[in-house]
C-alpha cells in the first residue's frame, strides 16, 4: 500500500536519472538558510489533478479493469434495461443527476451531526444515502463499462472511493444503532472525505475526459448554413456506409436508391468513426451502429435508439440537384428554420 502510494505521488522516481542530475524532489537551496542539502518536497506532485493524470497512465490498474469491464459487459447486454441505466430515455447520462441523491443526503447528515437535537434525522439521511447509491452504482457502472481505457482507470478508482464511502457510512448507521454515537458520527465524516475525493475523480472523468459530453455537438454549428456541395450521388454505393469530407468536417453518407442520408461520422459517445459502422434496421428504420461500443442512431435524424450514446448525432439535410451532385445542410434542432436557402 506504502509502495503504490509513493508510487502515484512520484512517479518520476521510477525513471531512470542521468549521473549529474539535479535532486529528484526539489532542488538544494544554495544560501545560507540552513536547510542545504535537504531535499524539498516536489508539492505539484500532491495536485489533485497530477494525481488524477497519473492514474489515467497508471497500467498496474488495467488488469482489475479488464476483469470488471468483461464483467459489466456481459451482465448488461444491448436493450432496454442497459439503454435505461446509460439515460437513453432522458437525453444525458443518468448517472451524474443520480450521484447528488448519496452525495446530497450524506453532507446534510454530517452537517446535522453537529446539533444534537437532529441526530435522528442524520441517521435517516445516511440510510436513505445509501439506498440512493445503489442506482448511482448502478448507471455509474452501466457508463463506464463503454468507455476507453485511461477513462477506465480513472473511474475504478472513482469507485473504490464510492465504495469506501459506502462502506463508512454504513459502519457509521451500525454504530449509531448500537448506541456508538460518536463512532458513528467520526466514520460518517471520513465518509465524506472518502466521498468528496471519489467526486473529484468523478468530475476528473467527466470535464477532463470527456466521458458522458457529446462528442460531435459542435459538428452540427461549423458548416455554414446553407446548401454545400458534397459529392456525385453515382459515387454512393448503395446501402453501404461511407465517410465524405464537407470542407474539414468528416461526415457519414447513407444511400438509399435516390435518397441519401448524412450524419456526422464521429459518434457522439466517444468519436467513433460510423462510416466503420453497420446500416441495421430497428424498429422499422434504417440505422448506423457504431463500430465501437454499439450506440445505434437513426439514420433519418440522428435520434438515438441504443446507447451508451445519449446525444444526439448531427444530422443534414440533403438534396439531390439536377446533375446528380449531392447537397448537405445542417439540421438544426426541432422547430428551427433555415435562414439561407
Ligand atoms: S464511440 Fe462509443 S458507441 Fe460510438
Amino acid at each position: 500500500m506504502r509502495r503504490s502510494l509513493s508510487w502515484l505521488l512520484h512517479a518520476d522516481a521510477r525513471r531512470p536519472r542521468p549521473r549529474h542530475a539535479a535532486p529528484r524532489h526539489g532542488s538544494f537551496p544554495t544560501d545560507d538558510d540552513g536547510s542545504a542539502g535537504r531535499p524539498q518536497p516536489n508539492l505539484a506532485a500532491f495536485a489533485p489533478a497530477a494525481v488524477a493524470e497519473r492514474i489515467e497512465r497508471a497500467p498496474s490498474l488495467d488488469r482489475a479493469v479488464r476483469s470488471l469491464s468483461d464483467a459489466a459487459v456481459r451482465a448488461l447486454p444491448t436493450g432496454r434495461r442497459t439503454d435505461a441505466l446509460h439515460g437513453v430515455p432522458f437525453g444525458q447520462p443518468a448517472h451524474p443527476a443520480l450521484v447528488r441523491l448519496p452525495l446530497g443526503c450524506w453532507t446534510s447528515a454530517v452537517l446535522l451531526d453537529f446539533f444534537p437535537s437532529a441526530r435522528r434525522a442524520s441517521t435517516t439521511l445516511i440510510t436513505a444515502g445509501l439506498l440512493t447509491s445503489l442506482p448511482s452504482a448502478a448507471t455509474g457502472l452501466a457508463d463506464w463499462s463503454a468507455l476507453h481505457r485511461h477513462q477506465q482507470r480513472v473511474g475504478i478508482v472513482h469507485a473504490a472511493w464510492q465504495l469506501g464511502a459506502v462502506s463508512l457510512f454504513g459502519m457509521s448507521l451500525l454504530a449509531r444503532t448500537a448506541g456508538w454515537g460518536t463512532d458513528g458520527r467520526v466514520l460518517a465524516a471520513a465518509g465524506v472525505v472518502a466521498a468528496t475525493a471519489g467526486a473529484y475523480l468523478g468530475g476528473h472523468l467527466a470535464l477532463r475526459l470527456g466521458a458522458g459530453a457529446s462528442h460531435a455537438e459542435a459538428v452540427g454549428h461549423l458548416a455554414d448554413l446553407g446548401w454545400h456541395d458534397l459529392c456525385r450521388l453515382r459515387d454512393l454505393p448503395d446501402g453501404h456506409p461511407v465517410r465524405r469530407q464537407l470542407g474539414y468536417l468528416s461526415l457519414l453518407a447513407v444511400r438509399h436508391d435516390e435518397t441519401v442520408s448524412v450524419l456526422s461520422d464521429h459518434c457522439a459517445h466517444l468519436g467513433g468513426p460510423l462510416h466503420q459502422g453497420r446500416v441495421i434496421a430497428e424498429k422499422g428504420e434504417s440505422c448506423v451502429s457504431c463500430p465501437w461500443h454499439g450506440s445505434t442512431f437513426r439514420l433519418s435524424d440522428g435520434a438515438v435508439v441504443h446507447g451508451p450514446a445519449t446525444a444526439r448525432q448531427p444530422a443534414f439535410e440533403s438534396r439531390i440537384t439536377g446533375d446528380g451532385t449531392v447537397q448537405v445542410r445542417p439540421r438544426l434542432g426541432a422547430g428551427a428554420r433555415h435562414e439561407a436557402a
